[in-house]
């Protein structure tokens, strides 16, 4: 099993440096990883100025799973759009076909209290997102700024074919088999035809999931319900623009960002898998970074590109455990329990594994 390891900007090192700290003792207990690392985002930038590398393109298109920690920092913000950090991560999605999205969203015991909103509304918390990720407006031409009639005006094109929706669908109804059958297709067709689509495909595309229980629900609402009631939610499919807002107001229901991993998958699952949260450069390199989030990566990664998921049960029981023990960095901390760094909570996984 060959992973490239890409670490990023910002905390991506000290997190993924945890992540790799569980993967070696894997390898130890027998599982056959290679670990080869690579560049992307601004420390691509930095070392050969593109955050997307001829030799990352090689490593990953060789490699079975990718690593990621996070990309982008305030430093980058200023170069051209296509040097950006953020291009890297937009192009490694695309060249890789890495369409498919899984944002799983799971309120742990421990932390009902880290959440901002109340315990008895986010008690039981087990939201999937499945977010097409290669399409939609943020891959869309034609885009651009340009002068019009003496002013600028900016513009982009949100766009799905009837195949990418499909195929989404597919992932997200058979993901929902696998959990409570029920399925939430998100999308603004009130306004938006492009999205209209959207919906006629899900719908058609439900007719080969008969034991799965679908409904559809306009984007804005929601937005609304996922704060007023979040356990009306089971699995919830939409495109990438409206899945990247939802996603992130899904795992503040959680209480951190910091706990959220996530996998990207193309046709034959093969995987990058990255934490939700960003590069976070305020807090980098002082070792106060959450590595949960990128140690569940690993867990994900070990379940749907490698299909062993035993080991990532271990994973995943290891961090319960943690929690269960009181660790917690400063991003779910509270009075009482014991405030650890990156270092030490990738440590305390390790023991419990
Ligand atoms: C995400 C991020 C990215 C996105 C950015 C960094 C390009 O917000 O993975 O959700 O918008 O997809
Ligand atoms: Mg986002």
């Amino acid at each position: 099993m060959k992973i490239a390891i890409l670490s990023g900007d910002g905390i991506g090192p000290e997190i993924v440096a945890q992540a790799v700290k569980v993967l070696e003792a894997l390898r130890n207990d027998g599982l056959k990883l290679e670990l080869e690392p690579g560049l992307l985002g601004g420390c691509a930038v930095d070392a050969a100025g593109d955050p997307f590398p001829e030799a990352t393109r090689k490593l990953v298109a060789e490699a079975d799973a990718v690593i990621l920690g996070a990309v982008g920092g305030p430093r980058y913000d200023m170069l051209p759009r296509q040097l950006r950090p953020e291009q890297g991560l937009l192009s490694i999605r695309r060249v890789l076909n890495l369409f498919a999205n899984l944002r799983p969203a799971i309120l742990y015991p421990e932390l009902a209290n880290a959440s901002t909103l109340k315990p008895e509304v986010v008690a039981g918390l087990d939201i999937l997102i499945v977010r097409e990720l290669t399409g939609d407006i943020y891959f869309g031409e034609p885009r651009g700024i340009e002068r019009r009639d003496g002013q600028r005006v900016g513009y982009n094109t949100m766009i799905y074919s009837e195949a990418e929706i499909r195929r989404i669908a597919r992932v997200a109804f058979q993901a929902a088999r696998k959990r409570s059958r029920r399925l939430c297709s998100v999308d603004k067709m009130n306004v938006l035809e492009c999205t209209q689509l959207w919906r006629d495909v899900v719908t058609e595309t439900a007719g080969e999931y008969p034991d799965v229980e679908l409904s559809h629900m306009l984007v804005d609402n929601a937005a609304m319900q996922l704060v007023r009631n979040p356990r009306h939610f089971d699995v919830v499919v939409t495109g990438n623009m409206f899945g990247d807002i939802l996603s992130d107001e899904a795992s503040m229901l959680t209480g951190s960002i910091g706990m959220l991993p996530s996998a990207s998958l193309d046709e034959k699952s093969k995987g990058l898998y990255e934490p939700i949260h960003g590069s976070a450069p305020d807090i980098a390199g002082q070792d106060v970074a959450n590595p949960l989030a990128t140690i569940l990566s690993v867990a994900m990664m070990l379940r749907h590109t490698f299909d062993l998921a035993p080991d990532a049960s271990r994973i995943e029981s290891a961090v319960k455990k943690v929690l269960a023990q009181g660790y917690r960095t400063a991003d779910i901390y509270e009075p009482g329990m014991e405030k650890v760094g990156t270092r030490a909570m990738g440590d305390a996984v390790l023991a419990n594994l």
